[in-house]
């Protein structure tokens, strides 16, 4: 469908849609199952050095307009991630996330995780865990040498994953690409909270959480299309796109490929689907040939 091969240093996508980190996506099954309903690559939960519980309930909260969350970084540790992919063949690319708290934790689990990862996806951005994210992804130093830290033990390709909880996010980008990433992508959720009215305190077991789903698109619309100016790597687009006219935009704006999160935790596996049939007639009616060549065109 896509010159995404030569575009997303040649992993071979299908299609531009991937299964957003965090959404759908613990275990194998539910990978196999993002691919098989559409999905051309799928990006693991972000794995950490020890097992994390994650936060108590609730975790989640459901707004007009997407989703508040905070979960806590859940994960069963590289250790445990090894252990459940054991056996498993993907015919799709799994890129795998990965957080840790500093440029040498990320090292470690880049270093232990190569041999069943496709890529990686560097957590720089998570806005609710202490010590690690967005915290860490905030400045564009430790962004370098994170990168540098993974880009120095692996040759998998590296994407640094940015927060939008930031003044300027090109700098971010910048900085990844400087330390040789291969590609970055945007957005992680921005930082939130919801109150209870009776009860008059935060909603959320962390108080704070992340803000996902369309009432965050056009910020995150806005940060690809900085982004896609500033970098010559590839921008992969991802904060709210739930119809083909957002997935659209997205491509216009300069994504190269398009991350898809809580629109399949509001409607479902299908929008994988709905999503590239609406590329596809776009192309066709439009008079394109490829997703290639609508990628950026809006940048002027
Ligand atoms: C429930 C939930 C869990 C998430 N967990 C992770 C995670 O572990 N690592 C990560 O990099 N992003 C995580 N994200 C962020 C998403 O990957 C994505 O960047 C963000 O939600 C914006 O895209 P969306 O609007 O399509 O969901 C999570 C998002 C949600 C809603």
């Amino acid at each position: 469908m896509s010159s995404l091969n030569t575009i997303l240093f040649g992993l071979s996508f299908e299609n531009p849609l991937l299964l957003a980190s965090g959404v759908n996506d613990k275990v194998p099954e539910q990978w196999i199952r993002a691919h098989k309903e559409g999905a051309g690559g799928v990006v693991t939960k972000s794995i950490g050095i020890e097992p994390r519980k994650g936060y108590g309930n609730p975790t989640v909260v459901e707004l007009p307009y997407g989703l508040i969350n905070a979960m806590g970084l859940p994960n069963p540790g590289w250790k445990g991630f090894l252990e459940m992919v054991e056996g498993y063949a993907f015919d799709f690319p799994l890129i795998v996330s990965i957080f840790g708290g500093s440029p040498g934790e990320f090292a470690f689990l880049a270093e232990k995780l190569s041999g069943v990862a496709d890529a990686f996806e560097l957590n720089l951005s998570c806005p609710h865990a202490k010590g690690y994210g967005m915290e860490i992804g905030q400045r564009p130093e430790n962004v370098y040498e994170v990168v540098k830290a993974v880009k120095d033990v692996t040759g998998k390709p590296v994407i640094a994953k940015l927060t939008p909880n930031t003044n300027d996010i090109a700098k971010l980008g910048l900085a990844a690409e400087k330390a040789g990433a291969n590609a970055v992508s945007a957005i992680n959720t921005l930082k939130a909270i919801a109150i209870d009215v009776y009860a008059r305190m935060p909603i959320l077991s962390n108080k704070i959480g992340g803000y996902s789903g369309p009432g965050i698109k056009p910020i995150a619309l806005r940060a690809v299309y900085d982004l896609a100016r500033a970098l010559d790597i590839p921008v992969i687009g991802v904060g709210g796109i739930t119809t083909w006219q957002d997935a659209v935009e997205f491509l216009l704006a300069g994504a190269s490929a398009l991350q898809i999160g809580t629109a399949v935790s509001l409607r479902g596996w299908r929008v994988f689907r709905e999503i590239s049939e609406g590329i596809k007639r776009y192309l066709e009616e439009e008079g394109f040939l490829s997703v290639g060549e609508i990628v950026g065109l809006a940048l002027g």
